[in-house]
């Protein structure tokens, strides 16, 4: 097993550059499914969960060429169906059960299970389609759907869920008249979804509110579109650098997108200065402890938790970190805390951080992609070397973070065959 090495204490310098967003990527690729004919996107990340969706739609029965960053999905003789074998690597597949009902009337689709951060059931998602007129059943680890065409319905989420919003913003676009979501998830990511069911020929309106319309339509046609810059792998960029010190600019950072975390950032004492789509990150002394307490969009994103958590390790004072969606996401814990950190944890989802004036490196274990990014950081802020081990988490996220680390003076090498 792969894992990272990272000597810590040096200060980073120069510029990097923000890749395209894997959570706007994953389900436009799962839109293509919406229509007939070659659909491309651009700007998409080399991820390992970019080559997942990849080999879905293939298995599926559509041509694909992942060459990021361009993606190709052409035409095909499709089977309505995700394997669980597929399904198994990446939750974010269930974003094909939407447009395949949608479009072949039919869908049988592997219940994604459990995963690190919590049960994340799909019960929006059926329920959505349910009340487009889906007879959804349950079998054997198996969804199984079957529509004749969709009708347009109004729709109420229990929670604002992302991908399930996605999910039914997909099936409604092919849906016989108008459907109404109300409270959506906001996430950029799902205005990003809206902008290409328009260029796809749906009508879509009030994408980045509460309560959507769509005007579902007979026919939807395939597309071309530039997926839009990660705001979590550019917030992830931001913390790094003011968690190691020096003045780094990060280029393409969706600065709107990301309010919620640029002002904890300075009310901790970050200097961040936006100009155009660039920003430059410095840090003068020692940080000042915030609170933080995750929420949908427009709140403090839960991708951003255990960043954030990681730089108020060492920051003056006790923060309080609230983790409201996700009930399990806290297992970058014990690690910081194996790397000098002083963390309570009260239940699953309060901690309180009591800065240190110093941390030092550790063999430290990932556990899944965002506390990943969060070890990596604690591993430039510490005095040594860490190992973070199960980097092939990293690997769903981070295009090159090796290389993008190194680039703006961060000592990240890769190391093969470490053992379990
Ligand atoms: C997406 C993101 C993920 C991010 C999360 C929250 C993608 C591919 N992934 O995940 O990176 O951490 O949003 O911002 O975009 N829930 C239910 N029933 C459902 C659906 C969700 O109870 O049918 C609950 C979940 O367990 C969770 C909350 O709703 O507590 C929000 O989850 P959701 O927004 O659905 O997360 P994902 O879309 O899976």
């Amino acid at each position: 097993m792969d894992g990272i090495r990272v000597i810590g204490g040096k200060p980073l310098n120069g510029r990097v550059k923000v890749s395209g967003a894997k959570n706007a990527a994953l389900p436009i690729m799962c839109a293509t499914l919406l229509s007939d004919g070659e659909s491309h996107l651009r700007n998409v990340p080399a991820l390992r969960d970019i080559d997942t969706a990849a080999e879905l739609l293939g298995v599926i029965g559509r041509e694909v060429e992942p060459s990021p960053p361009r993606v190709r999905v052409g035409t095909g003789d499709v089977i309505p169906e995700a394997p669980y074998d597929v399904v198994k690597k990446m939750r974010a597949s269930i974003m094909v059960l939407g447009p395949l009902v949608a479009r072949y009337g039919r869908a049988k689709v592997s219940l994604p299970g459990g995963c690190q951060i919590g049960a994340r059931p799909v019960d929006q998602h059926l329920r959505g389609l349910e009340a487009l007129g889906a007879k959804i059943k349950l079998e054997h680890g198996y969804i199984y759907a079957e529509a004749g065409r969709l009708q347009g319905a109004e729709v109420v989420f229990d929670m604002p869920t992302v991908t399930g919003t996605e999910n039914i913003m997909m099936a409604a676009a092919l849906a016989k008249g108008r459907t109404t979501l109300v409270n959506c998830a906001r996430e950029p990511e799902i205005v990003e979804m809206a902008r290409v069911l328009n260029k796809m020929g749906a009508k879509v309106s009030g994408a980045g509110t509460a309560v959507m319309h769509i005007e579902g339509q007979d026919e939807l046609h395939p597309f071309d579109h530039a997926i839009m810059p990660d705001r979590i792998e550019a917030g992830t960029y931001l913390v790094a650098a003011a968690a190691a010190g020096g003045e780094v600019t990060v280029e393409n950072v969706p600065v709107e997108s990301l309010e919620a975390v640029i002002v904890k950032l300075r009310a901790a004492g970050v200097i961040l200065e936006p100009s155009g789509n660039d920003v430059v990150v410095a840090r003068e002394g020692r940080l000042r402890s915030v609170d933080i307490t995750t929420s949908p969009h427009p709140g403090f994103p839960t991708d951003m938790q255990a960043q954030l958590m990681t730089l108020m390790c060492m920051a003056e004072g006790t923060s309080t970190i609230k983790e409201t969606v996700f009930e399990n996401r806290f297992m970058h814990v014990p690690e910081l805390v194996r790397m000098g950190a002083d963390i309570e944890t009260q239940g699953h989802n309060t901690a309180f951080v009591r800065g240190v004036e110093r941390m030092t490196g550790a063999s430290v274990m990932a556990t899944d992609l965002r506390a990943s990014a969060s070890l990596v950081i604690a591993g430039l802020m510490a005095e040594g070397e860490t190992i973070v081990r199960r980097v092939y988490h990293l690997d769903r996220g981070y295009e090159h973070i090796e290389e993008k680390l190194n680039g703006i003076g961060a000592d990240v090498v890769r190391i093969h065959s470490l053992g379990p």
